[in-house]
């Protein structure tokens, strides 16, 4: 896998019709979602999936998420209760997944699975990842498209910079919106969040009308290991003021090298998170004070991520 050319794609219908017949052909694809970019493979084969896992470098225990164009698919790959009915209703095509009873008529990889008798499923609502669901005409087995622990891409380039060589083509559709990967809500006996994302917690709460069960400390989501989403530096976070050496990322209005939202304004500071980490590690910022950011909405996913960015690493 180390010799490949990884080409970029315009996100025409040249382009659209070029990655479809990548992904027939049993490559892989890294294409832009409204939350980060995917790294796209046939969900149905093991060893595509398996190749998804080594460009990543990901430990095989860690499922994937499976992609469909909308709801009707999706019912195929899981069996839905009320409340999942309702959430997808509510907010898909969009920034959630739902980790469901898999069917046993699924068809999908066991890999993608990780072997569980549930499956994560997502309906993207970016218009490129809609436009190859459809043209492929199949689940599309994604995870963010960065090697495993690494900062999740939210441009092609980042997608180059990370796996250029192991990864057939990268469909650009320009930077993603949202920026901060898909809310994850298992739905077995309760409600429960796995992964705070782009919809924040009390959205989907008010929706269902119940809190949601917070998951406990075994990696149900291994979006949960610690170290993850890792920067090359350090990261201090509640900086109110820089220290020796350091390098201020800033929210709000402070005077910062790089800053995820002057006004303070949190659906920007999220848009703007992964690429502001690539950009710091790009300038080789070895130590990183992060500006607080308020707990509300969205910015519980964006602490999230920071947290994980400052955990201590194994090397
Ligand atoms: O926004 C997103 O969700 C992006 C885009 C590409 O869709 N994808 C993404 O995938 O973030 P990934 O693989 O980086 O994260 C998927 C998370 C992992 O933490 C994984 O462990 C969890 O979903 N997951 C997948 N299947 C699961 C299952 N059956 N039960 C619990 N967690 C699951
Ligand atoms: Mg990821």
């Amino acid at each position: 896998m180390s010799d490949l050319t990884t080409q970029i794609l315009s996100s025409d219908a040249h382009g659209i019709a070029d990655a479809a017949v990548i992904l027939r052909k049993g490559g892989l694809l890294a294409f832009a979602t409204e939350t980060v970019y995917g790294l796209g493979g046939d969900a149905r084969k093991d060893t595509i999936v398996a190749q998804i896992y080594a460009a990543k470098g990901r430990p095989s225990f860690n499922p994937l998420i499976v992609h469909v164009p909308d709801l009707e698919t999706a019912q195929r790959y899981a069996n839905f209760n009320s409340d999942a009915l309702n959430l997808a209703n509510a907010f898909w095509p969009g920034a959630l997944t739902l980790v469901l009873p898999l069917r046993s008529d699924a068809g999908l990889s066991k890999l993608v699975t990780a072997s569980l008798t549930t499956v994560a499923i997502r309906v993207p609502a970016h218009p490129i990842a809609q436009q190859i669901l459809k043209q492929f005409d199949g689940p599309i087995a994604a995870p963010s498209a960065n090697p495993s622990g690494r900062i999740s891409p939210t441009t092609a380039a980042h997608v180059m910079a990370g796996l250029n060589g192991k990864i057939d083509a990268i469909l650009d559709g320009g930077p993603c919106n949202v920026g901060l990967e898909s809310t994850i809500i298992g739905l077995g006996a309760e409600p429960t969040l796995l992964r705070e994302g782009g919809i924040p917690t009390s959205t989907i709460e008010s929706c269902l009308g119940v809190k949601l069960h917070q998951a406990g400390h075994d990696i149900t989501a291994p979006g949960q290991l610690q170290s993850h989403y890792a920067p090359a530096g350090s990261v201090r976070m509640n900086a109110t003021g820089l220290r020796e050496g350091e390098t201020l990322l800033g929210f709000g209005p402070v005077d910062a090298e790089i800053n995820l939202s002057p006004s303070g304004d949190l659906i920007e500071a999220a848009a703007n998170l992964f690429n502001a980490l690539h950009r710091l590690d790009e300038m080789g910022a070895t130590q990183m004070a992060v500006s607080p950011i308020p707990m509300s909405g969205i910015g519980r996913a964006i602490n999230d991520r920071l947290t994980r960015a400052a955990a201590p690493r194994d090397n």
